[in-house]
């Protein structure tokens, strides 16, 4: 019997230790320009399987500084290896212009998100995403975003007014309030379709929210990356059910929209995003219809995630700075007269709110890093990126690198004045990404490259949203302060777009 065991074990050891070097050595063969490429280039210390991801390992917000700190301690370009993927960190302006007007692939962490996003433009292979982007680009014309400012209005005012019962009782956090307005302001702008977010108290934004979140802690926790063990986590059970609500929610908002297409002529339909897209899925067949939700999840995020983040931002940085909301409000005076409302003709008059929400927006971006899965070498001055390999761009540390930003933790908004603004490279500032692939908030570079003659302004829908948010909140009430003394005081965490650790303390009092 013994003996029977023995010549089994003996028979397993010799073909199976045998088979497993022959794989692991074809595998290391079929990446050996990866090895070879990645040897040339600096970076933290790295072990089999882990990677170098034990120096990422601190919570969320650790990740994100930790990223920080090692650029700056390493030259550009800097390698990382989570696990058995080559991450390649690239900041330099010129090196980043090169990688975002070649590599259209999103990197191959963006899958984690899909979940949440659905496969929309933000995680779509290039081939499909390049028609997608082209529809979807001509559904936002400076015409149809004139016309969204009444709504931006309409729901500001209403969110403005709703803040009364904050006055008066400290600091508070005014993200999850704003951003259920602004989910409000979305789904009426680019779904056409009331949700009535404010009024029926929805959880939306919640399920969202919490669905990014455990994406992001998914993301750099490598053993949470295999389907079957992430499956095992609580996190998953959470995931699936918040996903859950929220593909529930969109697809009502289809659902309405159908319903009310139905007997309208295409004068009454205005073209927008979801009538465009909903005509192409039933009527042209072109679309299918988990493409149509799962753009329209991506919209509905993206959208209400970012204006929140660069709304709430700007008001906590406002409260930092008290000379500069007296600017800003003294500007709005002078624009809006005796208007009671503010208008698409004036949001361009505001240019110095706009430097202001610039200025945040480079310290504070909600994108802090994005990525790029290369499927081709790519040679840069010094360096050659192997294909393979994600290039990590670091936006956040971009946005504070001291040869380009003297005294990068100030908050100066007249760096953005335009005799400024032509001194630096267009790639060392870049809030909504740039090239091909970068924001679709950020039509105005998009709709030149796709040859229309419906050239917009440099107002996009982003901006535009901000703005409006705002005026609104600015013309009845002053910041008079926040939790954070300085720039610096301010934790952010690495979620798919960032967030502040310990909420968007603000205090408002009431204008005169
Ligand atoms: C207001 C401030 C905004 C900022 C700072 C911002 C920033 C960004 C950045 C940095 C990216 C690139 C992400 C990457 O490459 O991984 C991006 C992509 C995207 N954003 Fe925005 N965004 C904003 C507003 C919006 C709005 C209002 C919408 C929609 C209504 C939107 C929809 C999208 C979509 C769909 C993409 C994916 C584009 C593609 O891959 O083709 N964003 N955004």
């Amino acid at each position: 019997m013994l003996k029977t065991y023995t010549t089994t074990t003996n028979v397993l050891l010799f073909t199976c230790v045998p088979l497993v070097l022959l794989l692991w050595v074809k595998f290391l063969w079929k990446r050996r320009w990866l090895y070879y490429y990645a040897s040339k280039i600096d970076g933290p210390l790295s072990f089999p399987v882990i990677g170098s991801t034990h120096v990422l390992f601190q919570g969320n917000h650790g990740i994100l500084q930790n990223i920080v700190q090692l650029i700056q301690k390493y030259k550009a370009p800097m390698k990382l290896w989570l696990g058995d993927k080559l991450v390649i960190v690239v900041s330099r302006p010129e090196d980043v212009e090169k990688i975002l007007n070649n590599s259209l692939e999103k990197g191959l962490m963006y899958k984690f998100v899909i979940p949440v996003f659905g496969d929309g433009l933000f995680t779509r292979p290039v081939k499909e995403w390049k028609k997608h982007r082209k529809v979807i680009s001509l559904t936002f014309n400076q015409h149809t975003l004139n016309s969204f400012v009444e709504i931006f209005v309409l729901y500001s005012n209403t969110f403005a007014k709703t803040l009364e019962e904050y006055v008066g009782h400290g600091c508070f956090d005014i993200f999850p309030v704003m951003s259920v307005s602004v989910l409000d302001i979305v789904c009426h702008t680019v779904m056409g379709t009331e949700v009535d977010a404010m009024k029926t108290d929805t959880k939306c934004t919640n399920w969202f929210f919490r669905a990014s979140e455990l994406c992001s802690i998914r993301l750099f926790n490598i053993f949470l990356h295999p389907n079957f063990i992430w499956k095992l986590t609580p996190f998953s059970k959470e995931s699936d059910s918040v996903c859950a609500q929220f593909s529930s929610f969109v697809q009502k908002i289809i659902n309405k929209k159908r319903s009310d297409r139905i007997g309208s002529d295409d004068d009454q339909r205005k073209k927008i995003f979801l009538d465009h897209l909903i005509q192409l899925t039933d009527e042209k067949g072109t679309w299918t219809d988990q493409e149509l939700i799962d753009e329209t999840k991506t919209l509905i995020v993206s959208g209400t995630d970012a204006i929140t983040s660069t709304a709430s931002f700007v008001l906590m940085m406002l409260g930092m700075h008290p000379e500069v909301q007296e600017r800003v409000y003294k500007e709005l005076c002078l624009v809006l007269e005796d208007a009671k409302t503010v208008t698409a003709e004036d949001l361009p008059k505001l240019v110095y709110l706009e430097r202001v929400i610039k200025e945040t927006l480079r310290l504070l971006p909600p994108a802090t890093i994005i990525g790029r899965h290369l499927t081709e070498d790519v040679s840069l001055k010094e360096h050659v990126l192997p294909k393979g390999c994600t290039a990590m761009i670091p936006i956040i540390s971009i946005h504070k690198d001291e040869n380009v930003w003297p005294d990068p933790l100030k908050f100066d908004p007249d760096r953005f004045l335009p005799e400024e603004v032509v001194k630096r490279h267009p790639y060392s500032y870049m809030p909504f990404s740039a090239g091909p692939r970068n924001c679709i908030g950020n039509i105005l570079v998009e709709l030149e490259r796709i040859g229309t003659t419906d050239v917009v302004s440099g107002f996009n829908y982003g901006m535009m949203a901000v703005k409006t948010m705002l005026v609104e909140i600015l013309k009845s009430y002053k910041v008079t302060g926040t939790a954070f003394k300085s720039v610096s005081d301010i934790k952010l965490t690495f979620d798919i777009s960032t967030k502040c650790l310990d909420g968007y303390q603000v205090k408002l009092a009431k204008r005169d």
